[in-house]
């Protein structure tokens, strides 16, 4: 490890953008395959990694999807998140806010109760090892509002699990505006709000998180600097952005680290932090995030040290 690979490893921080059913790794996809009779299109594990060459967000999807049918019982799902959390901890993160996605699960056959029970006893155990934790249930933008509200209906006995919901999947054609009417009922259930904007849509789509969701973090938030106005409100609201560059790089979001908009977001004033959204489909957990980002940026260590404190600020049990 060098000294800045441990010094990051040192910095305490957060993941506020992580989907777990992201951490499902080559290995464990074939493990899980094999113990439940699953057939997966690849031969090996590095036809898998092959495999991860996208052009868009939509092509990871299509995979991410596929990927996931691979997942289950119950110990397949604690199995996926204790995984994670087990590099979390060695990463040095004390506070993980993990989205996954029910409705993906609810399709194939599986009971929303296997997903949330085996994420949830994930979640204690990563507790025990001083790894707090909160769940944020995702509705995918590409199914309809009446999918999501019968998705917060069902999810409803396992209210008490929850501290938010977040809004994933295709971002383009599915505006914010399309979800107005489930986010509200969740808020009124007192649950926090996160969605999915300005990934690849534009910045119409991160106006409409902010005042017609209400969303208390952006995620994403690439395309906001192309709006000045935008740039001013988040800056005056300090609206959480979590950015996760080597995601931004692998689906071809940025061209180059060394154009990543996390500069201009550091100068302009922003609260950005640094997450590792699907680790195991972008080649790095959180601390390669950090390290890949700052020397594609020069990031000074004052810098890194800030968007690990703005990722503890911005996190829902701060
Ligand atoms: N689901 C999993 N990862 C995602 C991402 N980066 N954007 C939108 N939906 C996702
Ligand atoms: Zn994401």
């Amino acid at each position: 490890m060098t000294d800045l690979e441990a010094r990051i490893q040192g910095l305490p921080k957060a993941e506020l953008h992580i989907h777990i059913e992201g951490s499902l790794e080559p290995e464990m996809m074939f493990e899980l395959g094999q113990r439940n009779g699953v057939t997966l299109p690849y031969a090996d594990v590095a036809q898998i990694h092959a495999a991860y060459d996208f052009a868009n967000l939509q092509e990871f999807l299509d995979l991410y999807y596929a990927g996931m049918s691979v997942l289950r019982t119950r110990l397949d799902f604690q199995d996926l998140a204790n995984a994670y959390f087990q590099r979390a901890e060695a990463d040095g993160i004390t506070r993980v806010e993990f989205f996954f996605d029910p409705q993906a699960h609810l399709e194939r056959g599986i009971a929303l109760d296997t997903v949330f029970e085996g994420l949830h006893a994930a979640a204690q155990t990563a507790a025990k090892r001083g790894i707090s934790t909160g769940m944020i249930m995702c509705f995918l933008r590409h199914l309809t509002e009446a999918d999501a509200f019968d998705l917060l209906e069902r999810a409803e006995p396992y209210r008490s699990m929850l501290i938010g919901v977040g809004l994933d999947s295709s971002e383009l054609g599915h505006p914010p505006r399309k979800f107005k009417n489930v986010f509200r009922a969740a808020q009124q259930l007192g649950l926090r709000l996160v969605a999915h904007a300005g990934e690849e849509g534009p910045p119409e789509y991160v106006w409409q998180a902010l005042d017609e969701l209400g969303v208390d973090r952006i995620d994403h938030g690439n395309r906001a600097l192309e709006d000045q106005g935008l740039v001013r409100r988040l800056r005056a609201d300090q609206i959480p952005l979590t950015v996760c560059p080597l995601s931004n790089l692998k689906l071809c979001v940025v061209d180059d680290l060394r154009s990543h908009p996390l500069r201009q977001m550091l100068d302009d004033g922003l609260l950005a932090t640094v997450n590792s959204d699907d680790p195991a489909y972008f080649g790095g957990y959180l601390n390669e995030n950090f390290l890949q980002i700052a020397e594609a940026l020069g990031l000074s260590w004052k810098e890194l040290e800030l968007l690990a404190g703005n990722s503890l600020s911005a996190s829902f049990d701060s």
